[in-house]
């Protein structure tokens, strides 16, 4: 087992992978509930609280986004590991293509609640979008702990 964290950049960022992972479940479990039809009573207000639950994981992806690339993951990651370089600068590259696909679903979240179809009524985009997002955490989690587990001198 990998050691106790003990890099102040590591605890954070996989504190907060552990919260996104929360937000994420907690919208995929809000899309597959039953929601009312584009235009019904109700479908304003279901594609309004989906708005501004992509807004809260817009602004926290953009916050924990400029953590890793500027709060010493990034750097120190490529310093200490440099066999790690090519997936850090891919899953870095990732960070704007995220936050402009969850741009991108907000405006279908806005669209529905204008009572408009969104180019994709079901807004099944954003389930693929929030499986994408799990998945590029998930890569960045396994790097920094891979990354550690070296450290402690185990065999991987
Ligand atoms: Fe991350």
């Amino acid at each position: 087992m990998p050691e106790v964290m003990t890099n102040q950049w590591a605890a954070q960022v996989l504190a907060e992978h552990e919260h996104l992972r929360e937000l994420i479940a907690d919208l995929k479990t809000f899309l597959e509930a039953p929601r009312p039809k584009i235009g019904e009573k109700g479908s304003h207000t279901w594609s309004s609280e989906l708005s501004q639950r992509l807004v809260t994981l817009h602004d926290e992806l953009f916050r924990h986004f400029r953590f890793e690339d500027e709060g010493g993951m990034v750097e120190e990651l490529s310093v200490a590991h440099p066999r790690f370089a090519d997936r850090i600068n891919e899953v870095v590259a990732e960070h704007p293509q995220m936050l402009k696909a969850v741009r991108g679903i907000m405006v279908d979240a806005l669209s529905y609640s204008e009572g408009e179809k969104p180019e994709d009524p079901q807004l099944r985009r954003v389930l693929a979008v929030l499986d994408q997002l799990a998945e590029h955490e998930r890569k960045e989690t396994d790097l920094i702990q891979r990354a550690e587990y070296r450290d402690t001198g185990a065999a991987d």
